[in-house]
């Protein structure tokens, strides 16, 4: 998706819809969810978003995030409230970008998608990164330890911040 096409959503006028997509929708896009919906506050434009989060992997359906995400994210004012839920095929229908969390999330929202329209409203979040230009993913902290967990908070930050400065 490029900058016209955002832009495009703007113009139409209608809420701006992002999901955010990891596997397990536990630990990376709830933290994603959390991050953006403060930053369309702090930035006045809460009405004009709608955000959500899902899981390519269903196995934690109904489940709060992981309490080691919700830990690290308190330490930086954030509660962290959704329940993981799968990723559906209506959800591509419903959301005007889908942010993947690393490659093979991508992939897998990519084959998912019903349309070719829809395959092009995936995007990676390390598309957005502008101050971590090296990183190519938010890596999956689920096997690592507070550093991993404090590290995908600061690239989901950083991706956050660039992606809502595109779109307002
Ligand atoms: P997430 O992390 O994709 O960032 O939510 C994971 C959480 C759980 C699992 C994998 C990744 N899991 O396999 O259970």
């Amino acid at each position: 998706m490029d900058k016209k096409e955002i832009k495009d959503i703007i113009l139409k006028g209608d809420k701006v819809r992002i999901l955010f997509v990891c596997l397990g929708n536990i630990c990376r896009s709830p933290a994603a969810q959390g991050v953006m919906e403060r930053l369309v506050e702090e930035s006045g434009v809460a009405d004009n978003f709608e955000i959500d989060s899902a899981g390519l992997y269903g196995g934690h359906a109904g489940d709060l995030p992981d309490a080691r995400m919700r830990a690290h994210a308190r330490r930086r004012g954030l509660n962290l409230t959704h329940r993981s839920r799968p990723v559906r095929e209506s959800d591509f229908d419903r959301f005007d970008i889908i942010v993947a969390m690393d490659d093979s999330n991508y992939t897998g929202l990519r084959a998912m998608a019903p349309t070719p329209e829809d395959e092009r409203k995936v995007v990676k979040m390390a598309d957005f990164f502008t101050q971590h230009p090296w990183a190519d993913c938010v890596p999956d902290p689920y096997y690592d330890g507070a550093e991993g967990f404090e590290n995908a908070l600061d690239l989901i930050e950083d991706g956050c911040n660039t992606l809502l400065q595109r779109l307002i």
